[in-house]
């Protein structure tokens, strides 16, 4: 059997910067202003830290103002919404994006649920997090919005397939089976969540015409799990030591790659699957919002 066609996630997110910078440079063209992003990272969290600093390069990049605001771990709650309150005032910004997870003792509920809706990038807001569930326009979460378009522009058929999403996290998991679900492109597919107490999950995932793996657990899908000819989406970013390693560990994801790319149709790969396409959905996010706020 041939090996399943790799879903290139950088090649792809590399057209969508394309596509934001040309957007931006017209916006300028006409004299509007630029969207703005402002990413609040709280702690020291060394990956939050390197996801943080990757958005804000892809930002000045993409011609946005740019804005990153880091406190240390003891910041307290009210001193995070009070950063939030200015956030939202000011007119230069269009996102806000509090990076997590958040410190133990900050209520992340709390905290996304008093950004602005109309400047929630992140899509995690009740509001647009409801919208999503009800079928209306709101902002979608980047990490499933990007799996949606990578879905798109990969042409893959998901109407009528039976799509497995493991994880129902409010991040990805829960999003990603809502976009599958909904009616138009990248939808129409029977949908199924499956989790830690999910019974036979194995057999499940080997019905999946889709399979999405965002449970963070590495290597936790293996070959004989996928149906051959799937579409596998790999969400997972997890590292794991590998003596061989310049650094002593790599980043592998939720897939047994090597062994699935055996037996499935198509596969991202981690890293330069989902991963570039989560910050690529973010400027587009944050140029939405941004259009959206000059239109008022
Ligand atoms: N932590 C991991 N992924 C994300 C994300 O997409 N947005 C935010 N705000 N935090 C995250």
């Amino acid at each position: 059997m041939a090996e399943a066609g790799i879903i290139d996630g950088k090649g792809i997110a590399a057209d969508i910067h394309k596509e934001v910078i040309a957007a931006v440079a017209e916006m300028k063209a006409v004299g509007k202003r630029v969207p703005g992003l402002a990413v609040v990272l709280v702690g020291d969290n060394p990956a939050s830290k390197a996801y943080v600093s990757t958005k804000t390069k892809r930002c000045a990049e993409a011609g946005f103002h740019s804005m990153q605001i880091d406190r240390p771990a003891s910041t307290t709650r009210e001193e995070l919404l009070e950063i939030i309150r200015g956030l939202n005032a000011d007119p230069s910004i269009h996102g806000i994006l509090v990076q997590l997870p958040l410190p133990a003792h900050i209520d992340e509920q709390e905290v996304i649920a008093a950004i602005s809706p109309d400047k929630d990038v992140d899509g995690f807001h009740p509001i647009n997090a409801g919208k999503l569930s009800i079928g209306l326009p709101g902002f979608v979460p980047c990490t499933p919005l990007g799996i949606q378009e990578l879905l798109i522009r990969h042409k893959v058929r998901t109407s009528g397939a039976f799509a497995v999403v493991l994880g129902r996290s409010n991040l990805v998991g829960r999003p990603a089976a809502q976009l599958l679900s909904q009616k138009g492109p990248a939808g129409d597919a029977t949908v199924c969540i499956a989790h830690s107490r999910t019974r036979d999950l194995a057999d499940l995932c080997r019905r999946a015409d889709i399979l999405v793996a965002a449970i963070g657990k590495a290597h936790f899908v293996t070959g004989d799990m996928i149906k051959p000819g799937a579409v596998v989406i790999d969400v997972g970013i997890n590292r794991i030591d590998d003596a061989s390693a310049k650094n002593g560990s790599r980043i592998v994801g939720d897939v047994d790659f090597e062994a699935a790319k055996k037996i499935a149709g198509a596969i991202t790969p981690v890293p330069g699957g989902v991963g570039p396409m989560t910050v690529a959905m973010l400027l587009r996010n944050t140029l939405q919002s941004a259009l959206q706020h000059q239109a008022k």
